[in-house]
């Protein structure tokens, strides 16, 4: 039997006092996360029971108890603190998927810090803007990362301490450079945890915008409700489930549904740092004995490419329950899981700044492949018109996505933007800045993103950020910057330019442009092709029409271009 039971008896008895109650947290109390997924735990009676079984390159394995997570989370918590990091310093943790990131997260969320993950495969550019913007005291870090830290710390005097977790004894630390074996420390069995309160910051996550630099989305430790009632109804973890989460913690899908949610259910779950194959992924399922799976589109889409055969050479029969999330998951992705698994993907819905799943398909429930299925109890949801924001009544009409604010984890504000966070919310609505439509049964049927942003593999990228990089290229004059369709990633970026006089649109220049970008955007945002024009399609005001191009791409109807043209 699920958690979930009927989706009509959980929407006629909702309240969030369920999630409260469960989890003894009264309101006004303190609430830490960090002491839910480790101490409450212990303290429960299961100390004893596997956090968290990780395996890294050549054959490195780990595991810990929940005994051994909570005091290596408070040793490391101890160790900040020592530095003299204080309750609502940012901590920046930027690490492949290791122990430490995980451990490091609930220890910097342990002394009332606020954890910063960033994916660890930014360049040092991705990296300095975000840590320029959150003002981060501390970075916890490898070794293999230093070097990217290294070159633009000069433009950082606030980044006061470089915790590395694996130094190399023989080697030379640098100014503000620390060192930190985690194995070596003298482990602090007991730890003050901060008395964080429900509104008290916990994470910040960045996010690319549509214009500018990346958004910081701020979380408080009262997303734990939320995170914690999605964990058990969506994914439905129980206490014998080995859970595996795909997602890098350097994303949201990894800090919500790959430390909080699963930790703060006691369950047990494991990581895998190796990177993607269908024989590496299938062989962890079955060594594993994997019970929930929560995976992403494209991750689908490969395996999907990889073909029947393989899945035949490994036993995946531990598997219970699927999930997906990041883009939309194709109706046939659906079909093909529950022909080759015997169990469908169930789709979910929600983004960064929403912080939990706010729209899914339930265990049990009717699957309807290619719809993202119905809004979590206790989420109140409409489709409103894009034009005139007015709810839409009748069914299947496409809109904007809209939300009333008063979930536990949605985000608090973006890091010092008031504006832009104002602008996400229109007559009580908050607006996720996506289109869907609602069928007859409340089935959410997603159309696309209301922005020009582009999701790719699951991973959002700012078209501005792209055409400012090309545009510091001294051959290029304008760019624009939209997806074009892929089978794989779902969306890929694709650049168009205009050549300065004098520069020839030759294959080597291409090259040189695209080399150039490089070195400035991660490899995530990096054009699959770029195509010289004559000229952009702008509107009179002179605004480039990206949504012309992108329809181009996608060979869309154009539509009526005089509208466009007032943009
Ligand atoms: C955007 C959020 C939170 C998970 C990781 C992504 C798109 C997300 C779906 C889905 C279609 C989806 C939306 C959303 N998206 N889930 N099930 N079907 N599109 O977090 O980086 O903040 O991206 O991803 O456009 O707004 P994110």
């Amino acid at each position: 039997m699920s958690h979930f039971g009927s989706y009509d008896d959980r929407a006629a008895n909702f309240s969030w006092s369920i999630a409260e109650k469960e989890l003894e947290y009264t309101p006004g109390g303190v609430i830490n996360i960090g002491w839910y997924c480790t101490d409450r735990i212990c303290e429960n009676g299961s100390g004893d029971k596997k956090a968290l079984i990780w395996e890294g390159t050549g054959a490195q394995s780990k595991s810990y108890t929940y005994n051994e997570l909570r005091v290596a989370t408070n040793t490391i918590g101890a160790f900040l603190r020592n530095l003299g990091i204080q309750p609502e310093d940012r901590v920046c943790l930027f690490m492949d998927r290791i122990p430490e990131l995980y451990l490091g997260f609930l220890g910097v969320l342990k002394i009332g810090a606020v954890a910063q993950p960033l994916f660890s495969a930014f360049g040092e550019e991705s990296l300095f803007v975000r840590l320029d913007d959150a003002r981060t005291r501390a970075i916890i870090t490898q070794r293999k990362h230093v070097g990217k830290i290294r070159k633009i710390i000069d433009q950082m005097p606030y980044l006061e301490f470089i915790i590395i977790v694996d130094h190399d004894r023989k080697k030379e630390l640098r100014e503000r450079e620390i060192p930190f074996w985690l194995d070596d420390a003298r482990p602090v069995e007991m730890l003050d945890v901060h008395p964080t309160k429900a509104e008290s910051p916990s994470v910040l996550h960045y996010t690319s915008g549509t214009t500018g630099r990346p958004k910081g989305v701020q979380h408080v430790h009262y997303s734990l409700i939320s995170q914690y009632l999605t964990t058990k109804w969506v994914l439905d973890i129980q206490e014998n489930d080995i859970y595996w989460c795909t997602a890098d913690p350097g994303w949201v899908t990894g800090t919500s549904y790959g430390i909080i949610g699963p930790f703060a259910m006691g369950a047990t779950q494991c990581v895998q740092d190796i990177g993607f194959s269908a024989e590496n992924w299938y062989r962890w399922i079955e060594k594993q004995k994997v019970t929930v799976w929560y995976s992403a589109p494209t991750a689908i889409r490969s395996l999907m490419k990889a073909g029947d055969a393989i899945v035949k050479k490994f036993d995946l029969s531990s598997l219970r329950h699927l999930a997906s999330v990041g883009e939309p998951l194709n109706a046939e992705a659906v079909i093909w899981s529950q022909r080759v698994y015997g169990l469908p993907f169930h789709d979910t819905y929600w983004q960064t700044e929403t912080g939990s799943i706010v729209i899914s398909n339930f265990p049990g429930m009717k699957i309807k492949p290619g719809s993202m299925g119905r809004a979590f109890p206790g989420v109140t949801s409409a489709i409103l018109d894009l034009k005139s924001y007015e709810p839409i009544t009748e069914p299947g009409r496409v809109g904007l996505i809209a939300l009333r604010p008063d979930w536990p984890a949605l985000m608090r504000g973006y890091w010092k933007n008031p504006e832009t966070y104002a602008k996400k919310f229109v007559n009580g609505w908050y607006l996720p800045g996506d289109r869907s439509s609602i069928d007859k049964e409340g089935y959410f049927w997603f159309a696309g993103r209301d922005d020009d942003i582009i999701n790719t593999a699951g991973h959002l990228v700012s078209p501005f950020e792209v055409e400012s990089a090309l545009l510091e290229h001294p051959a290029v004059a304008e760019s624009a910057v939209v997806a074009k369709p892929d089978d794989v990633n779902m969306e890929v970026v694709k650049a168009f330019v205009t050549l300065k006089p004098g520069f020839e649109p030759t294959d080597d220049l291409e090259l040189d442009i695209m080399n150039f970008i490089r070195k400035k955007l991660s490899s995530l945002a990096m054009p699959q092709e770029i195509e010289y024009v004559e000229s952009l399609p702008k509107t009179r005001s002179g605004k480039i029409m990206r949504r012309l191009l992108r329809a181009q791409e996608w060979g869309e109807e154009i539509g009526d271009v005089s509208t466009l043209e007032n943009d």
